[in-house]
């Protein structure tokens, strides 16, 4: 087992959503630095108050990972052993601003390899997404699944982490990729962009209906940011996992009606959804295979829907400022 004590960590998209819950995950395990580097494009500082009061040493570092010569400047100024890549621009964005956040997302994952290409570290754990697979083919959708992606942020995802495996086969680079399904929990950007669950938790609170795009009966598959982010430190400590691409996910699929179901529930909201339109390019299903994780990492997922839904909706409803005006 490869350990993270003492080690010297970076964390791209530190202050995001993940990010934020891995940089928490990582001061647990005694690092020797740990710095969470984000431009704060949706990062959020508060997302790393937790962090700094358990690990005080930690370094929150405003930097725009895409510039290739500010980011050098940044690994020769102190020795780095891991980066974890988690800065992204999301999905929705890509709806709306398809050749910049492709360029962002395929840079950010190649500035690293190019840096780890020089030895400015010497491990690359990076974090891909479901989407690079598109609508599933056949179910559970395990890592062999063909990149049939839907969207370009899917494209670009998928084009990232194809780059990365190339660094390996071509230069030797030491890496793994995780690929994290859809995830929930505390902390998800709640303005600009955001995904489902904080969209809806929204509505709800402003008393508004909630909308479903389609017919709802498409399906996710969803694992709590606190699994995704164990997982990807199981990720990084098994070193029998290098090389290696692994589904971090639930393997239970969800439908987007049960989910307005169950947090509609929750904000004790009795009136029906409103059904819109699909969303061009939505993957219609999405269920992961996640022996590889298990048998490899020895992962399971620790927090189930049920608490882990009740906890998001307390802690949006504990964080109005976080989602939307
Ligand atoms: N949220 C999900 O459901 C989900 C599912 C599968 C995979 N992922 C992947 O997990 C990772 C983290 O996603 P997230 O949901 O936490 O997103 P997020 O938007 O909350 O976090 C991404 C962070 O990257 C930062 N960032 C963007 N551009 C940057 C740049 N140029 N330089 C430095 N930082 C920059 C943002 O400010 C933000 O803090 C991404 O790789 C994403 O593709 C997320």
């Amino acid at each position: 087992m490869a350990s993270l004590e003492g080690k010297s960590v970076v964390v791209t998209g530190g202050a995001g959503f993940i990010g934020s819950h891995l940089v928490d995950a990582i001061a647990a395990k005694k690092p020797s630095r740990l710095v969470a580097l984000d431009n704060f494009f949706l990062g959020n500082r508060d997302n790393l108050k937790d962090a700094s009061a358990r690990f005080p040493k930690l370094e929150i570092v405003d930097l725009d990972a895409t510039d290739l010569p500010k980011l050098r400047r940044f690994f020769e100024t102190k020795p780095v052993d891991v980066v974890f890549d988690l800065a992204t621009i999301p999905l929705p964005a890509s709806l709306e601003k398809p050749h910049w956040s492709s360029k962002v997302i395929c840079d950010l994952a190649l500035n690293l390899c190019e840096l780890c290409r020089e030895g400015a570290f010497k491990t690359l754990i990076h974090c891909s997404s479901s989407e690079a697979y598109g609508s599933a083919q056949y179910v559970p959708m395990d890592e062999e699944h063909p990149l049939k992606t839907e969207t370009p942020y899917a494209a670009a995802k998928a084009a990232a982490a194809l780059l990365v495996d190339s660094y390996r086969r071509t230069f030797g680079m030491d890496m793994a990729i995780g690929r994290p399904f859809n995830n929930y929990g505390p902390r998800q950007n709640g303005r600009d962009f955001s995904g489902i669950i904080p969209r809806l938790i929204q509505r709800i609170m402003k008393g508004e209906t909630p909308v479903i795009f389609g017919d709802g009966k498409q399906t996710r598959d969803y694992l709590h940011a606190n699994d995704t982010a164990r997982g990807l430190v199981l990720l990084y400590e098994t070193e029998s996992a290098r090389g290696q691409t692994v589904n971090l996910a639930s393997g239970q699929e969800l439908s987007v009606l049960q989910i307005v179901e169950d947090v509609s529930r929750l904000m004790d909201w009795k009136k029906p959804p409103k059904f819109d339109p699909p969303r061009p390019a939505d993957v219609r299903r999405h269920c992961a295979g996640v022996e590889k994780a298990r048998k490899l990492l020895n992962f399971a997922p620790q927090v189930g829907w049920k608490k882990g839904i009740e906890e998001t909706v307390r802690w949006y409803q504990a964080n109005p400022g976080r989602l939307s005006p």
